[in-house]
């Protein structure tokens, strides 16, 4: 099996990586290949593993290299975030829409050319939601629920959906959705994401720094750990599609699970896990243009369909925290 992940020296891709390379099976064959393309430098985690190959350059630029050997599945990962993109359209529609376009020619290309049918699973986001006037977002939502995008970011990833959904129909690629949720907790610094406070107050406190929390305690958030949404991306690529039980029926997304948290419930748990000289540093410091974008977002999914598929999500913040803290080998009075 060879594999390429695009934006794999992203935070979701390299964990994404660690662990195709800690299965060495892909759909019960094994990985031979996995092709890491990034337009940044790698970072380092995956020097001198023989699997691993890395690409460089702009998403369009490394496609031909490749796909210059036969490619059995795509993670396409790579793209500009939600904030970049309201920030720079053009950004937002070269990094997201027209990348994503140029993979699915490959894909089709490849297969065109009489090479293997690719799995393309597309890492989609629940920004396509969004509260329209007339169209009001239900208190739950499920895959059901008409996406009506209130940003550029998710407009992008829903016009994404809909093209790969039909380059599935059309037998050009096997084209996957999942759309994730918040991951949690983000390791390194902050990126451009109107939610990255969502990692930086469980992330910076445990570094020792005080972090500053634009919103209230009662915001509610849906989170997921990388554990649980790389275990979900991978088996959404790897399940079989029909209308069985545990199969992945129609052309709808999936919703990964999500543990549904208020910020508050977020700060009382880094509390009980880190103690209060951690928990004190999460400041306070409102930002009603931050506030009013996370407010918008649905905080409460109806995980049915993902739960068919045997996925579940966190079981709490805490447990969230530990991951955290076991991956990174870092340790507080409370856990040492
Ligand atoms: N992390 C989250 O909370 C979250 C939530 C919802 C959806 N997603 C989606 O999941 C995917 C992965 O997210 P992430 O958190 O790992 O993001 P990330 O920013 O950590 O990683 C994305 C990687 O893609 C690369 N990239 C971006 N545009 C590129 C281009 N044009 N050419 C080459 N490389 C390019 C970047 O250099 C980066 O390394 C993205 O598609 C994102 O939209 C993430």
């Amino acid at each position: 099996m060879r594999i390429v992940v695009t934006g794999g020296h992203g935070f979701v891709g390299s964990a994404l990586t660690s662990e195709l390379l800690r299965r060495g099976r892909f759909r019960g064959e094994a990985v031979d290949s996995i092709v890491l393309l990034d337009k940044v430098a790698p970072p380092g985690a995956f020097d001198g593993v023989p699997l691993i190959h890395t690409i460089r350059g702009e998403l369009v630029d490394t496609l031909p290299a490749a796909f210059a050997e036969p490619v059995d599945a795509v993670a396409h990962l790579a793209a500009a975030v939600s904030a970049e993109c309201e920030r720079d359209f053009d950004l937002g529609m070269r990094a997201n829409l027209a990348s994503t376009l140029a993979v699915l020619d490959a894909a089709r290309t490849q297969r065109a050319q009489g090479g293997p049918l690719a799995t393309v699973v597309f890492s989609s986001s629940v920004a396509v939601y969004g509260s329209d006037p007339a169209v009001p977002l239900p208190p739950v939502v499920s895959e059901t629920t008409l996406p009506t995008p209130q940003s550029s970011y998710g407009t992008q990833k829903l016009a994404c959906e809909q093209v790969l959904a039909d380059f599935t129909r059309k037998g050009f690629v096997d084209g996957r959705v999942v759309r994730l949720m918040t991951v949690a907790v983000r390791p390194g610094k902050p990126n451009a994401a109107a939610s990255a406070f969502v990692s930086g107050i469980i992330r910076e406190p445990l570094a020792g720094v005080e972090a500053p929390c634009p919103v209230g305690r009662d915001v509610q958030l849906a989170i997921a750990s990388p554990r649980r949404t790389v275990a979900g991306i991978l088996r959404i690529a790897e399940v079989e599609r029909g209308d069985g039980p545990g199969q992945l029926s129609g052309r709808l997304p999936v919703n990964l699970p999500a543990l549904t948290v208020t910020v508050g419930e977020m700060v009382d748990a880094l509390r009980a896990v880190a103690g209060d000289a951690v928990a004190d540093r999460v400041i306070h410091s409102p930002d009603p243009a931050i506030e009013a974008i996370v407010r918008s977002w649905p905080a409460r999914f109806d995980n049915a369909r993902a739960r068919a598929l045997g996925l579940e999500p966190d079981l709490d913040v805490a447990d969230v925290i530990r991951h955290y803290l076991d991956d990174h080998g870092i340790t507080t009075p409370r856990t040492q």
